[in-house]
């Protein structure tokens, strides 16, 4: 059986840390968090153990540890408070609130996913919620996925049947029929055949065929071959992953045993960032179950097939979530993005083959196989196949996760599904993508339908699918300054184009550079196209695409801002 992380590992010496972990596949991270656990910081004896043990030069370790944001290096560093200053906690007053907690060393952290909720804070593995005004409070139960009525949905379709999260509630709501299915009535060509009719694709941002990515897996030469759960979400406006990993973990554990079915592997891995200790617990309980229920483990369903799956724990960097980066983090490596190609199918975790999959394009697979490909293709509107949820919170009425047919108009989700902005306000911007897509406004909000080649029409794109809602209170020059600001702090560095142009463009939006404004927008585009034509990853080629809608959209804000002294802080 898998072993999982462990909420404590007080009781436990050096060396029975070490021997707890070195064996197992992808050791690196759980070694490093049950040290910090333990001790509340990583020592330098930790990590020269740890260096040690894993045969990692001790200076690469150094570097690969402090890229990480969460892991303290600092006696009772992992008990200062972690304060959320993602783009929707600025508008509530994230800022204030680390001020309020100033005595207690609190310091900012990027977006903790909870954009739908008061504004996160993390005291070591609790999770709490504070005001600005200091107060904190435990952390309320997670809100219920909205659920708009009539329309048919996929990955929602069974996440509020009641017990959902455990494998009894799982299977009273028809859990495990889709692997059972598959196991007993298809061969693995087939299943492949099945999720590439069904034109599923992949919900983490790139679109790619998922049919098409688990063929090349399952061509491809090398074992062990290995399916990857991404479930980094570091995309600020974005937590749809975490409420299907909450209210419904053994839809994406059943996804991945059905893709490993498909495609021939025998592990698996979901790599959880580290701002979910919750859904951490949660998951480990899911897995134990399904170890003891014979669903995870050697002969799955009594067949010769096995596959175990482990849960990885990543310690805070957007970058993360690109697959290359999540592949070099799971293997205790310094997570630099991966030139590609070769791309994973067929160079993936210990260079071998390896579908990297998103949660949601996950949990939408034992749907898909307990249906004929047609179902899925009839849930999008007109021409468009499937669904799609949408993580929208900000100057909305009823902020949270719609899984939305694809098609849908924009309009009809911001104002029928979520009710309209706040009273007495409008809309002024929506974001796409968190916030990698930029800004839609004016007449793109009323016209735009929630597909990918409409979002791209109107110069952005879907991404992800995180929407954060500005109203016509909110300063637009601060907002793209506070997204700029995070594409900065999370730029990996390996190129310089992005490295340096994210710097440049977040001076740029709070007040630097040239005061005239032609000067002023010919500098920020001579950086926007540097950076599109030569970044080496998506995070470079997103981020002008923040400061181009701006001008866009918003060219008073603009002009008053560069030729005026607008003020940059949000919050
Ligand atoms: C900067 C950056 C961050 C990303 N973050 C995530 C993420 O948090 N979750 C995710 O599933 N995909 C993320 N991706 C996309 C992944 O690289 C990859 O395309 C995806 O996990 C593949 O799964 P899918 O085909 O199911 O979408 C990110 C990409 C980039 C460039
Ligand atoms: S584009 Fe940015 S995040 Fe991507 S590899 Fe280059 S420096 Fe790193």
């Amino acid at each position: 059986m898998a072993a999982f992380i462990t909420a404590s590992h007080t009781i436990l010496t050096d060396q029975q840390i070490i021997g707890r972990w070195q064996q197992e596949p992808a050791p690196l991270l759980p070694l490093l968090h049950a040290f910090h656990n333990r001790d509340g910081y990583l020592s330098e004896a930790a990590l020269h153990l740890i260096a040690q043990a894993l045969r990692i030069p001790l200076a690469d370790l150094y570097g690969t540890v402090t890229f990480y944001h969460h892991f303290a290096r600092e006696q009772g560093g992992q008990q200062t408070p972690r304060v959320c200053t993602g783009p929707v906690c600025c508008l509530r007053g994230g800022h204030a609130l680390i001020a309020a907690l100033q005595a207690q060393g609190a310091t900012a952290m990027p977006c903790a996913g909870r954009c739908d909720e008061p504004i996160p804070v993390l005291i070591g593995n609790r999770y709490l919620v504070g005001q600005p005004d200091g107060t904190l409070v435990e952390a309320p139960t997670p809100l219920p996925v909205p659920n708009p009525g009539s329309i048919e949905e996929c990955v929602f379709a069974d996440i509020r049947q009641p017990g959902r999260a455990t494998l009894a509630g799982y299977r009273a709501s028809g859990g495990y029929t889709g692997l059972t299915r598959a196991m007993t009535q298809m061969t693995p060509m087939d299943v492949i055949d099945h999720i590439r009719d069904s034109k599923l694709a992949g919900r983490g941002g790139a679109g790619f065929p998922t049919g098409v990515k688990w063929k090349a897996v399952a061509e491809a030469v090398g074992q062990p071959k290995s399916i990857v759960c991404n479930a980094d979400e570091g995309e600020p406006g974005c937590f749809k992953d975490r409420a299907v990993l909450d209210y419904d973990p053994f839809a994406v554990i059943e996804g991945m045993t059905i893709a490993a079915y498909a495609t021939g592997a025998t592990r698996g891995f979901i790599y959880l960032r580290y701002e979910y200790p919750h859904t951490l617990q949660t998951l480990e309980t899911a897995l134990q179950e399904a170890y003891a229920a014979g669903l995870l483990g050697r002969q799955i369903l009594g067949q010769d097939f096995h596959f175990d799956l482990y849960v990885r724990r990543g310690a805070g960097a957007y970058i993360c979530g690109e697959e290359g980066s999540l592949l070099n983090s799971l293997e205790g490596k310094h997570p630099f993005p991966r030139n590609r190609p070769p791309f994973p199918v067929t160079h993936g975790f210990e260079n071998l083959p390896t579908a990297v999959n998103n949660v949601e394009t996950l949990a939408s697979v034992p749907q898909i196989l307990r249906h004929e490909p047609a179902w899925y293709h009839a849930l999008g509107l007109g021409d468009h196949v499937g669904t799609k949820v949408i993580s929208l919170s900000g100057d909305v009425k009823r902020p949270g996760n719609y899984e939305v047919p694809f098609g849908l108009p924009l309009k009809t989700l911001l104002y029928e599904w979520a009710g309209g902005p706040l009273p007495g306000r409008i809309f002024q911007a929506v974001t796409m993508a968190g916030i990698s897509g930029g800004f839609l406004a004016g007449e793109a909000l009323e016209t735009a339908t929630i597909d990918e080649p409409s979002i791209r029409s109107k110069g952005s794109m879907l991404g992800a699918a995180g929407m954060i809602v500005f109203d016509d209170s909110r300063d637009m020059v601060a907002a793209a300054h506070n997204a700029m600001e995070f594409f900065a702090h999370e730029s990996c560095g390996k190129c310089f184009p992005c490295r340096i142009g994210t710097q440049r463009l977040t001076e740029r939006l709070n007040g630097a550079g040239p005061t005239d404004l032609t000067s002023w927008l010919a500098e920020v585009n001579d950086l926007s196209q540097t950076m599109k034509a030569v970044s080496a990853c998506g995070l470079g080629v997103a981020a002008p695409l923040v400061v181009e809608s701006l001008v866009r959209f918003f060219p008073e804000q603009v002009k008053q801002h560069v030729t005026g002294d607008s003020c940059c802080v949000i919050g």
